[in-house]
């Protein structure tokens, strides 16, 4: 059995210490939560009958069994929780986004693989049914060679939403509707195209008045040769309308829609096998929120990484992707200019390739 503890008892801590502290995760069971607010810690561990406590080292050194920290804190907040804990050596899962900068993410990798602790950054709809079976379809190459890749994202964050916590939308806490709503979003578009070349990026704050974008249209470059599209904006009234992706191949194309990227919409090949006229209606699921039912996948995944020693789906290399395609993306909006994720070597000749 597995014992996590939680740090930051916020908003997202729902779905943790419910997960947790319900015995919904086989293997796993929450036995302590922490937030500089005590009174959001005492209600959240009076709930769940688990001790609280005011400070992450303090609880870390009361209760020793901790195996696994949740780290849940505000987004711009996660280097220097994630960095603090790995000197104990309990394993870390971290919220999304990893971090805010290249750099935080790089010292968060370092730190896990030097006190030989395992960083799990939360992607909970690379979980989602319809997710897994696109993903099975690319990897059996069924689409054969990709040539297109779009996300949307056109939730509703009214400003009601914004004013809740003053670190929403703030450049250090936690950027717009691309690194918090939609960092989901640009990370699946990454995992089924690939990894990307270049970005050509504009921004507006539509209707919320916050220092970020609430509204942003990328145009992608993959290193495969094709291209992609992410719309993304938290401006859509009255309400929550669309959270999809669709990939376009040679052979084949799929499209995954609903709020929460969990309806497939569109399943259709050159060459049909047994069951795809199933696939629509069977990889469809309802979740009661844009949260989906991915958490739970999730942490069963986590866990089964830790006790059967397996390599995980979203590790810190993994999550680190992200935030260096969304800092090339807002590179590209201040710069106006198309943005190159790797240097590039015009003149070297090592390797001979040139
Ligand atoms: N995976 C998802 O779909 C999803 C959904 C919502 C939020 N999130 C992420 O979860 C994170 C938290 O979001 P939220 O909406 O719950 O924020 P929130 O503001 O509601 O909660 C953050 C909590 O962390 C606490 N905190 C700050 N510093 C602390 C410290 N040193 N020790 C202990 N607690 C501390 C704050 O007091 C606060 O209660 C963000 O990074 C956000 O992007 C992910």
């Amino acid at each position: 059995m597995l014992k996590f503890a939680l740090v930051g008892c916020g908003r997202i801590s729902k779905r943790h210490s419910e997960l947790l502290g319900l015995n919904q995760i086989k293997n796993a069971t929450l036995v302590a939560v922490c937030d500089i607010d005590e009174e959001k810690a005492k209600k959240l561990g009076e709930q769940f009958s688990v001790p609280y406590y005011k400070d992450m080292d303090e609880m870390v050194r009361a209760e020793q069994a901790i195996d696994v920290v949740s780290v849940l804190t505000e987004s711009g907040f996660h280097a220097e929780h994630v960095i603090n804990l790995a000197k104990y050596g309990k394993h870390i899962v971290v919220e999304k986004p990893m971090a805010l900068t290249i750099d935080d993410a790089d010292d968060m990798i370092m730190a896990c693989q030097k006190n030989n602790c395992r960083l799990f950054v939360v992607k909970q709809n690379r979980f989602n049914v319809p997710v897994i079976k696109l993903k099975e379809a690319l990897d059996s190459g069924r689409l054969g060679r990709l040539f297109m890749g779009t996300v949307r994202v056109r939730w509703c964050r009214p400003q009601e939403y914004y004013d809740q916590a003053p670190w929403r939308g703030t450049w250090a806490m936690d950027g717009g509707v691309l690194t918090n709503q939609a960092s989901h979003h640009v990370d699946l578009l990454e995992y089924m195209m690939g990894r990307v070349d270049s970005v050509y990026a504009k921004g507006i704050k539509a209707l919320a008045d916050i220092e970020a974008e609430d509204t942003a249209a990328v145009i992608l470059k993959f290193r495969n040769g094709g291209i992609g599209i992410i719309e993304a904006t938290t401006a859509i009234r009255p309400e929550d309308l669309e959270g999809s992706i669709s990939i376009l191949g040679e052979k084949g194309s799929v499209e995954i829609a609903g709020f929460a990227v969990n309806k497939m919409v569109h399943w259709n090949f050159q060459e049909k096998i047994e069951g795809d006229d199933e696939v629509m209606e069977k990889y469809s699921v309802n979740p009661p929120n844009v949260y989906g039912f991915g958490h739970q996948a999730y942490y069963e995944h986590v866990v089964d990484c830790i006790l059967n020693n397996k390599e995980h789906l979203v590790d810190g290399l993994e999550g680190r992707k992200s935030v260096e395609l969304i800092s090339a993306i807002y590179e590209s909006m201040e710069t106006r200019k198309e943005v190159f994720l790797r240097f590039k070597p015009q003149y070297c000749k090592l390797g001979g390739r040139l």
